[in-house]
């Protein structure tokens, strides 16, 4: 049964409104509604930290590359820390993986949730001052409460998420999500330490004319819909948008209707983006808003994972776009 959309006037703050929505998830109420305020909390953590990053000496490479071979930077391992450890303060969830982590991290208490993280999206961005972002999935843990956990735990499909969003730190920031019942977004206001609700209900526009992907691999790109989509765009005078950090592709295109593309390429032959930590998190926002997101073979909520680190290749963005690539 389609659960009634949400009906709030914007500026309720997030915590209002995730009361007011309690209603949705009569099992586990108090719990996941604290997971959503962990990750609002952190959220506001790392805002703080970038927002000081041109004036302390955090910025720059600690000099590792993370399970992806990039290079980690100091605020993709500040980020990291502060929602590991805002999640693992909270109780409510038992073990995160996070695309700074080899492996999972078992919390080993009685949460009922998993947590999937890209802490800090678009790193290479960091040192010049332009958006970057942090990428969450929630799941129900499998195996039973108080045993430890094991990898059937982490590797569930997009379609199992309980909810899912991002946080775009930008000229200001905010927390866009999903638990399945259409998509909100709630903007930062500083002076008062909240998040707001500014753009209930998004809509992605079924048709768009803007395509983000990095033209610069052109010429390492082998699959033929792309080369065709690409000149499609190109016929059509396109706008070409492309920031390098995905969460701020991602939402300029949910907002004003546009694709995002990371095809499989010489250097990546199975696609760059991380199935867990990037794709299904923003698969399941772009569906519950009315797009779409393919591998260009099948729907991104439905692949299964074979490993934490899992890439796949990505289509997203506003349904008729994504349909041409499928
Ligand atoms: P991350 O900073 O979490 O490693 O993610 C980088 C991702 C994504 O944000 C972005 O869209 C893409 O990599 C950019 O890749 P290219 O530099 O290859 O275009
Ligand atoms: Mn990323
Ligand atoms: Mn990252």
């Amino acid at each position: 049964m389609e659960k009634s959309r949400i009906d709030l006037p914007i500026g309720v703050t997030l915590d209002r409104f995730i009361k007011s929505n309690e209603k949705d998830y009569p099992t586990a109420v108090g719990a996941f509604s604290q997971l959503l305020r962990d990750i609002a909390l952190a959220a506001k953590v790392v805002n703080r930290e970038l927002n000081k990053a041109g004036l302390v000496d955090i910025m720059g490479n600690v000099g590792n590359a993370n399970a992806g071979g990039d290079e980690q930077q100091k605020l993709d391992m500040l980020a990291n820390t502060r929602f590991i450890r805002a999640l693992s303060k909270g109780g409510e969830v038992c073990g995160i993986i996070s695309e700074e982590n080899d492996s999972f991290v078992d919390l080993e208490n009685d949460g009922k949730y998993i947590v999937a993280l890209d802490p800090l999206d678009g790193s290479s961005n960091i040192d010049v001052n332009v958006s970057v972002g942090t990428i969450f999935s929630i799941y129900k843990r499998i195996t039973a409460i108080n045993s430890p956990l094991t990898l059937e735990d982490f590797l569930q499909k997009g379609r199992d998420q309980i909810a899912s969003g991002y946080i775009l730190y930008g000229p200001s920031s905010m927390l866009v999500f999903t638990t399945g019942n259409g998509v909100n977004g709630f903007t930062y206001e500083p002076s008062l330490g909240e998040f707001v609700l500014s753009n209930p209900n998004i809509q992605c526009h079924e048709d768009g004319t803007i395509y983000s992907m990095n033209e610069g691999l052109s010429n390492s790109i082998s699959d033929s819909k792309v080369k065709a989509f690409i000149n499609y765009c190109k016929d059509n005078e396109f706008t070409a948008r492309y920031i390098g950090s995905l969460v701020a592709d991602f939402h300029r295109n949910l907002l004003k209707g546009g694709i995002y593309l990371y095809p499989a390429t010489t250097k990546y032959p199975n696609g760059k983006l991380r199935l867990m930590f990037e794709s299904n998190a923003l698969a399941f926002v772009i569906e519950q808003s009315g797009g779409k997101a393919t591998d260009g073979n099948m729907d991104i909520l439905d692949i299964q994972p074979t490993s934490i680190h899992h890439t796949a290749a990505l289509y997203i963005g506003s349904k008729n776009l994504v349909n041409r690539l499928s």
